[in-house]
């Protein structure tokens, strides 16, 4: 489905509202430019999902693991990973798609996609504020209708801005 952000605080409201629904072995996605708004997407979500710490970025230490109220989550930016053997051989990978909920920024980098996924795809809208995000799931069919129906508030049928 396709959302349209008019601030970073609605990203963190979607966001929010995408965490609440997530449960462990769940794993989210998180594609766009530097700049996209994938932390703040990841920071949102971490919310939904009962983090009350601080966020820190993990791009030095690929990974950054938070306890929420509910599961354990596992932040991940892989912008700095030399190449996806270098995420096996740290042994993280243990943490897509097992116990917790992993958010992965720069999923590409790692050739990471595990069968159930949400794909979120963060664009550049008309003006500074403005993002399109396109949400995806995959491997969720139990789930989809709720999650869909919860974040309709913020779909949009916009064509994609260039
Ligand atoms: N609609 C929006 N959604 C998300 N971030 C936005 C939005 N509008 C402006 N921003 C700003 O864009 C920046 C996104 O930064 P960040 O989340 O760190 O990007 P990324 O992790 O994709 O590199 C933040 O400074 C944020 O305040
Ligand atoms: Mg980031």
């Amino acid at each position: 489905m396709r959302l349209l952000s008019q601030s970073a605080e609605d990203t963190a409201a979607i966001a929010a509202i995408l965490g609440k629904e997530l449960v462990s072995g769940d794993t989210v996605l998180l594609y766009g430019d530097l700049g996209a708004g994938k932390s703040v997407f990841a920071r949102g979500c971490a919310g939904g999902l009962g983090v009350h710490q601080t966020m820190a970025s993990p791009s030095f230490t690929l990974m950054q693991p938070y306890r929420g109220d509910r599961e354990e989550v596992y932040h991940f930016d892989l912008y700095r990973l030399s190449s996806p053997d270098e995420l096996y051989f740290s042994g993280l990978e243990e943490h897509i798609g097992g116990e917790g909920v992993a958010l992965i920024e720069w999923p590409q980098m790692g050739d990471v996609e595990p069968d159930r996924r949400v794909s979120v795809v963060i664009s550049r809208g008309r003006n500074e504020q403005e993002r399109v995000i396109d949400l995806m799931l995959h491997g969720m069919e139990d789930r989809a209708e709720a999650i869909y129906r919860a974040l309709s508030p913020f779909e949009t049928d916009t064509e994609k801005q260039a």
